[in-house]
């Protein structure tokens, strides 16, 4: 199983396949995702400091607007765990005082 380790604080395994948002959910990891996961609010975005990832979609792409958001975060609700992955959260709820949002769909 992918181990997925995240702000250099916590490391956990997950199943292949799992939208890394969840994956970071289920671990007990605050996480923003305000939209739900359709792409629109960009709270679930991450930089993926090593690993492989999927290519960027036209949603994920449109979402984050501009070349330094596209060259730096992805949407964790946007792509599926397929290898250890290292990663730095962008938007925690705790900190930025919101509801985390609705969960994002498997
Ligand atoms: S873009 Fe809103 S939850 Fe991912």
């Amino acid at each position: 199983m992918p181990q997925i380790t995240v702000d250099g604080e916590k490391s956990f395994e997950a199943p292949e396949g799992t939208k890394l948002v969840l994956a970071i959910e289920d671990a007990g990891i605050d996480i923003l995702h305000r939209c739900g996961g359709i792409a629109r609010c960009t709270t679930c975005r991450v930089e993926v400091l090593s690993g492989e990832v999927s290519p960027m979609g036209d949603e994920e792409r449109e979402a984050l607007e501009t070349p330094d958001m596209i060259e730096k975060f992805r949407l964790s609700c946007q792509f599926r765990v397929e290898s250890d992955l290292t990663v730095k959260v962008w938007g925690r709820a705790g900190e930025k005082g919101m509801e985390p949002g609705s969960r994002p769909e498997d």
